[in-house]
């Protein structure tokens, strides 16, 4: 058995928590809309097609904001086509994930199902095929008031309000050779910074997102950022990063590849600080990290080439218990960070390598990534506090050396409540954790959860969609101010507490 020894003081914080950190995202993509949110004929749905279960499972998760309406799918999408009468949306093609696309879901509706959902909406520009014309058109839709054409289109839709959008990307991945209308970096930014300046004229309440890398092993990645930000610093808020990780058939290997993402975070906030510097701007860029998850892509093959289908199957990912130990150390990943990245999209939401499940006919289910994601949403509120881990380390070819131990915790001083989130990242070792919590008193078990099992292949699926969820023993011990608990090896856990200060 290994030891780690946690540090923590009430003083040393890192940052209050932007509860957009929590987020999702629906794309037009196989089936996440379409048999997964949207699917008026099952007898789970409400008047207005929703699946009302897909709903409840959305709240439960704890999702925060949703991102839509795409992904790579955006970067051909007529908004316009998704308005109105639904019997006169047109069925178009779907270039990026080789489908029709019919229409019968669009922004009206996500509005809609946002608000059934109670999760914030982020919207993201077509800066692919669409420009700066459809940009401005889709704003004065969503966020104006007015007696001007498309203002007055969304109420004849039967929207009176506007909504009211503040958080907007500026196209999606456009680094990537496979986006629709891809661009170079100088093109991008050129283009972006028009959409900019022209959504700020419209509406000054906005918050802008330019598009980042697709990935950390992107060729383009650090030239991309430092010429895009340099471009267009003064017009956006937020730069995004993308990044999905797999096991490759090594589960050691994985359990550590939130290494990966600490370094992606560290490295995009250095570069968008060195532009700072070299502009000499008092403006601090965040981050957004609107797709990140576990998905196994070297496994997908581009759908064939010869049939358009609606809502075709793609990547409904099954998840493992492995997959789930790493859901929760990359959110252990994102709270670190916490004063940088200040929204975040578990990518995506239902169906497609997504933490909820549905099938037509049946109750939808939780996948294994379900519960990390559940419970940090829950209990991850307040402000990260700085906390120093000693633990054994390893090394691997692909991540190189990392501690065995990850944690973060959380202290929410308006519940009265602290959170140690933490994974044992080896395979075959249990440790013995004990948890130093200076500057609290009066320490109290509320609540504890762990994901970890000897077989950790195991899967929830439709046949068995409760084999896995969370053990639920209150197994920790409280002495004064040390917490203490068992890590099963490849596991996840959290700690929460009852805090006074002192
Ligand atoms: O989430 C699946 C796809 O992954 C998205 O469409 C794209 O943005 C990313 O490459």
């Amino acid at each position: 058995m290994g030891k780690a020894n946690i540090y923590v003081n009430r003083h040393f914080s890192i940052s209050d928590i932007d509860k957009r950190v929590y987020g999702s995202f629906t794309e037009h993509m196989g089936r996440c809309i379409y048999e997964g949110i949207y699917e008026p004929d099952s007898e789970f749905a409400d008047e207005d097609g929703f699946r009302k279960d897909v709903i409840e499972l959305v709240k439960e998760l704890g999702v925060t904001m949703v991102r839509y309406p795409g992904g790579n799918f955006l970067s051909g999408y007529d908004w316009k086509d998704g308005i109105g009468a639904k019997e006169e949306r047109p069925t178009r093609l779907d270039l990026a994930w080789h489908s029709l696309e019919s229409n019968q879901f669009g922004m009206d509706d996500f509005m809609k199902w946002s608000k059934k959902a109670d999760v914030e909406p982020m919207m993201a520009m077509n800066l692919g095929s669409a420009g700066l014309r459809g940009a401005l058109d889709l704003l004065e839709y969503t966020n104006i008031d007015a007696d001007s054409k498309w203002a007055q289109e969304r109420v004849a839709n039967g929207h009176k309000d506007p909504y009211a959008v503040q958080v907007w990307c500026l196209g999606n991945e456009m680094d990537g050779p496979w986006q629709l209308g891809h661009k170079n970096a100088l093109d991008y930014s050129k283009l972006a910074g028009d959409v900019a300046r022209g959504m700020r004229q419209m509406d000054r309440n906005l918050e802008l997102v330019v598009c980042g890398s697709s990935n950390r092993n992107m060729p383009t990645f650090g030239h991309w950022e430092e010429e895009v930000l340099e471009n267009t610093y003064d017009l956006v808020d937020h730069i995004s990063l993308h990044t999905y990780y797999e096991s490759y058939g090594n589960n050691q290997e994985f359990l550590l590849c939130s290494t990966d993402l600490d370094y992606f975070i560290n490295e995009v906030c250095n570069i968008a600080d060195a532009v700072k510097a070299k502009l000499r701007s008092d403006k601090t860029i965040t981050l957004s990290l609107d797709e990140w998850n576990v998905w196994e892509i070297s496994k997908y093959h581009a759908q064939e080439f010869e049939k358009w289908e609606l809502a075709p199957r793609v990547i409904e990912d099954e998840y493992n218990v492995a997959d789930s130990v790493v859901v929760g150390n990359l959110l252990i990943s994102i709270l670190r960070r916490s004063d940088r990245v200040k929204m975040a999209c578990l990518a995506q939401l239902v169906n497609v390598i997504a933490p909820i499940r549905a099938e037509v006919g049946h109750p939808a289910w939780r996948q294994t990534t379900f519960y990390p994601f559940s419970y940090t949403a829950k209990y991850g509120r307040g402000k990260t506090l700085v906390t120093r881990i000693e633990s054994d380390d390893i090394t691997t070819e692909r991540y190189g050396k990392a501690k065995l131990v990850d944690a973060i915790t959380t202290y929410d001083a308006e519940s009265k409540t602290a959170s140690i989130f933490v994974v044992n990242r080896s395979l075959t070792e249990s440790q013995e954790l004990s948890v130093v919590l200076d500057g609290f008193t009066g320490i109290g078990l509320l609540d504890q959860a762990s994901i970890g099992n000897s077989n950790l292949s195991l899967t929830n699926n439709l046949e068995n969609p409760n084999r896995i969820t969370p053990d639920m023993t209150k197994s920790a011990k409280i002495d004064g101010n040390v917490v203490s608990a068992n890590l099963p090896p490849a596991s996840w856990q959290v700690i929460h507490l009852s805090v006074s200060e002192g």
